[in-house]
């Protein structure tokens, strides 16, 4: 009873302190992870080893920020709306120049993946030809962080009150290995060293060696309601399908892959009971934004249709996919569940955000603080 009482006490302060300066329950965020967090590292490491990169070309950033930065939507991701929520600033690119990374960092990369890339190659997994996984993107970190502390101590003062977003991870490697012609099962017997990678990046590098108090863990997407997968593993047996159109047996390594991270957050939990361990859900928001879209305002009818792609069934087509030349987006992405086939749009990361940051979906909610 007591307990409740707190966490009460606690999520109401969160609430009447997120405008002031003085007071934010945060003062920096840090952020690790894939497509669904890159703020605009990609486009910068990889700059000149593609002749043309989708992610710097409009309609991306068309929404928010009327430019192309990097971001694989039409404008805000979820970390951008957290950070804006808590009076921070939008967490800036490690690799962007010329930025200030007292209030934050990002290092997440577009394509990064949990496992190395010499642990997939080495399984004949075709890889991309940077490693961006876990374990470089605490390396970045561990370089980033002299800039701030150099002493056990002064880092854990440092470190006391920031927020760390560590993922999404494990949705690249699963693709990669299902792209590699392997089967859903084999797919699933890569699970736990996926979750051992995440597992050990909280716990060996950020919580237990930083002093780190503050962590959200988000876990993966339903990958068989994803318009890529959809048209790449399209069936015509309808039995493959669910009532919402999703491939059902995809769902399935998300949902597997959610499971044991959620058991691995919860023993986190256990070992250290000071810390604020968050799971973060980007599985049910979007499975109940494809049951009731208009209840989101996703109403353009069709809630598995993208809205910047160049045709086909889910208007997803491989050959012209959005940011090549003459592929247009819908006039209003805010309609739309998912942007470019395999990212949302802005409005979606809005309402996953808010589900994060005061419930429902994320455990404890960002703002409660309460385990
Ligand atoms: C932050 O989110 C909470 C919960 O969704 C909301 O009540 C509050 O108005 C938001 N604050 C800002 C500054 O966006
Ligand atoms: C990878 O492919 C090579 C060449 O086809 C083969 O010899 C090797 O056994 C494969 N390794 C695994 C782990 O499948
Ligand atoms: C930590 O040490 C490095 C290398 O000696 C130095 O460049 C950096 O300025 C130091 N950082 C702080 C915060 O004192
Ligand atoms: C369709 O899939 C179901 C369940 O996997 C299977 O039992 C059935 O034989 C398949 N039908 C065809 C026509 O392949
Ligand atoms: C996909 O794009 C290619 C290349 O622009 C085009 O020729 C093809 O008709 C498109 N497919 C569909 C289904 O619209
Ligand atoms: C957990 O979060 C709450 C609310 O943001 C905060 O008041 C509390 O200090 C946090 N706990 C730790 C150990 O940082």
């Amino acid at each position: 009873m007591e307990l409740l009482f707190t966490c009460f006490l606690l999520l109401m302060s969160s609430f009447s302190h997120a405008y002031s300066t003085k007071d934010q329950p945060y003062n920096a965020i840090y952020s690790f992870g894939n497509s669904y967090a890159d703020t605009g590292n990609f486009v910068t490491l990889v700059k000149g080893v593609f002749p043309y990169n989708v992610f710097e070309h409009l309609p991306y950033g068309m929404t928010y920020f009327g430019k192309p930065t990097g971001r694989g939507s039409d404008g805000r991701l979820v970390i951008d709306f957290i950070a804006q929520n808590l009076s921070l600033p939008l967490v800036p690119a490690y690799f962007s120049k010329g930025q200030d990374f007292h209030e934050g960092v990002n290092f997440a990369v577009i394509g990064s993946t949990a496992l190395t890339l010499d642990y997939l190659k080495q399984r004949n997994i075709t890889v991309p030809p940077v490693d961006t996984s876990i374990n470089v993107q605490l390396g970045w970190f561990d370089q980033f962080k002299t800039s701030l502390c150099n002493t056990t101590d002064s880092c854990k003062a440092y470190f006391r009150k920031s927020l760390f977003i560590l993922g999404e991870f494990g949705g690249n490697d699963y693709t990669f290995i299902l792209s590699a012609g392997k089967s859903i099962r084999e797919v699933k017997s890569y699970v736990p060293a996926v979750i051992k990678a995440i597992k050990g990046a909280a716990e060996v590098y950020t919580l237990l060696k930083q002093g780190v108090q503050n962590i959200v863990i988000p876990g993966n997407l339903p990958t068989g309601c994803i318009p890529i997968m959809l048209t790449l593993y399209a069936s015509t047996n309808k039995s493959d399908y669910d009532h919402l159109g999703c491939l059902k047996h995809y769902n399935t390594i998300g949902i597997y892959h959610n499971i044991k991270l959620q058991q691995a957050v919860f023993r986190l939990r256990i070992k250290y009971p000071k810390a604020n361990i968050s799971y973060a859900n980007y599985y049910d928001p979007v499975i109940n934004f494809l049951k009731n879209p208009k209840e989101f305002g996703f109403t353009n009818g069709a809630p598995l249709r993208i809205c910047c792609g160049g045709g086909g069934p889910y208007n997803y087509n491989l050959t012209a996919t959005c940011g090549q030349p003459g592929v247009s987006a819908c006039l209003n992405p805010s309609t739309y569940i998912n942007w470019d086939g395999i990212h949302l749009t802005e409005a979606a990361y809005r309402i996953i955000a808010t589900g994060w940051l005061e419930g429902p979906y994320a455990y404890p909610p960002i703002l409660s603080g309460c385990n």
